[in-house]
């Protein structure tokens, strides 16, 4: 039987080690939440690496590690310090992903990086080239991976590839500048589906194409070496019912109530509000400047002193890298100045939890929350926003969303902000604490309606159709 490998840095799971003991957690980040469950339900397997470099990992439990791997599907890639520090921490996070969010003054170009970049997308190739068999179909999934398509497709000509972009693709202007654009470029048209979650960076990619490799692009099709490349967009959604059936359950009055639950709902009354973000901790999230939009809002109106509560979950994420750890500092400050100068004996205004949170924990932040700020400086899509929505099951609520998150284009219904605009976000954060419920009912209803027809199933379903429509694409080659 066929199979789909899938094909990306990061496995669904982590492996941590704690006092010489394996420990299998779930990987925070859109594309394992995302592709999590579409995995759980085919046959195939899913091909990456299980967060831990090999020099810290003992013979004994490298193999044990393999095992456990196995069994949730999964066939990990060994990274050692050098691959994590030069191709991951390096390539991948200091010069693609800064670049292709547009924090160009963040982006570093570094030639002993990129040469781990290619070394690491060969030793991905390797190990998809021992697990692929003749009519498989691979789909490759993210940034850190952006050589592997080509690298797969010169070994294996006849083999289906995929390749999905989880980030923004920037436009002509900022790709430019990558001294290695036309070797990325060609990397990713060794797949024959190239899908991106927006039409803007879609454009943004055909425009590159055609104006780095000079290769002609008619609609969304790119002729290269005698092959055709279809482009296209897919907006990843989430797995609704799963969100939504959590939801169900954790406001069922016979479900016992965690501590975190009780001590969310002491601080909610007729008048008193809580307001979540939730986000890893990254530059591109805009933490710090909805800490100080924020303060913006409690100048602005303080009558709101007292009556609303900022509940700001960060998830660790890239510690060594960094930019991550001056964001970590800076955040760290900016809480404990806001809190300061505005806390009082029986309020504090932001509370601020710095760690990943099991999915249970999560469900009861997105259920006990009014308002749901999103507000990243840039973002690819942002899958918070459709879970918060998804949890939402008496249909109140009201997500404020950043223009800036590929999300936005979907969820018109949210009241949509420009996130570097502090009056925009006090005005509307304003606008959200004071709707009246019919309103929030009619925008949530629609949004939910949306999410819940396209799902991550019905995504991964459609990118596979569309993949498996490019092999009638390579036959009308060959009879023409
Ligand atoms: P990104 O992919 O950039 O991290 P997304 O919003 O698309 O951003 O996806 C983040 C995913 O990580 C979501 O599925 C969310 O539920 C999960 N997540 C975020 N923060 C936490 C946390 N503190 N604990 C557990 N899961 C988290
Ligand atoms: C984003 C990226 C993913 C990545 C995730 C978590 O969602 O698109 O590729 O896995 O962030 O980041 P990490 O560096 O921990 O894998």
């Amino acid at each position: 039987m066929n199979k789909t490998i899938i094909v990306s840095n990061r496995l669904p799971l982590q492996v941590i080690i704690h006092q010489n003991t394996l420990k299998i957690i779930p990987s925070v980040g859109g594309l394992a939440t995302g592709m999590k469950s579409v995995h759980a339900e085919g046959n195939g397997i899913w091909v990456g690496w299980s967060g831990i470099p090999e020099e810290e990992l003992s013979t004994e439990l490298s193999e044990k590690v393999a095992k456990e791997i196995r069994k949730e599907k999964c066939v990990s890639v060994p990274l050692t310090l050098d691959d994590v520090e030069e191709y991951y921490e390096g390539f991948s996070n200091k010069a693609l992903w800064p670049l292709f969010h547009y924090f160009m003054e963040y982006t570093g170009f570094e030639e002993h990086e990129w040469e781990a970049y290619k070394r690491v997308n060969q030793k991905f190739a390797e190990i998809v080239l021992e697990n692929i068999d003749d009519g498989d179909t691979v789909w490759v999934h993210d940034y850190q991976l952006l050589l592997l398509p080509q690298l797969i497709k010169d070994k294996k000509p006849n083999i289906t590839i995929g390749f999905f972009l989880h980030i923004p693709f920037p436009s002509y202007e900022i790709f430019r500048t990558f001294p290695w654009r036309k070797e990325i470029l060609s990397g990713m048209l060794g797949a024959d589906l190239i899908g991106f979650h927006t039409y803007d960076y879609e454009r943004h990619f055909l425009s590159s194409v055609k104006r780095i490799l000079r290769l002609d692009a008619h609609f969304n099709q790119i002729s290269y070496h005698d092959r055709l490349i279809k482009v296209d967009s897919f907006p990843m959604g989430i797995d609704y019912d799963k969100f939504y059936n959590a939801a169900l359950e954790h406001s069922s009055n016979s479900k016992e109530k965690s501590e975190l639950y009780r001590r969310l709902h002491e601080h909610i009354s007729e008048d008193k509000k809580l307001i979540l973000s939730i986000d890893r901790m990254d530059y591109t999230k805009g933490i710090p400047n909805r800490i100080k939009a924020f303060e913006y809002f409690l100048h602005k109106f303080p009558e709101y002193k007292e009556k609303v509560r900022l509940v700001m979950l960060a998830v660790p994420s890239r510690s060594n890298v960094t930019q991550y750890k001056k964001l970590k500092r800076e955040t760290d400050e900016l809480v404990g100045r806001i809190n300061g100068k505005f806390a009082t004996v029986s309020w504090t205004p932001i509370w601020y939890f710095y760690r990943s949170m099991p999915f249970d924990k999560l469900i009861d932040l997105y259920i006990s929350s009014d308002v749901a700020l999103i507000t990243p400086l840039r973002d690819g899509m942002n899958l918070v926003a459709k879970e918060y929505v998804a949890t939402r099951i008496n249909n109140d609520g009201v997500l404020i969303l950043s223009e800036m998150a590929g999300a936005s284009l979907e969820m018109n219904e949210a009241l949509i902000i420009n996130p570097n605009s502090f009056e925009d976000f006090a005005n509307n954060l304003k606008r959200a604490l004071t709707m009246p419920l019919k309103d929030q009912k009619s925008r949530m209803k629609f949004l939910q309606k949306r999410l819940k027809r396209y799902n991550v199933e019905k995504w991964a379903k459609e990118f596979l159709k569309s993949l498996e429509e490019t092999n009638e694409l390579k036959s009308n080659i060959i009879t023409k």
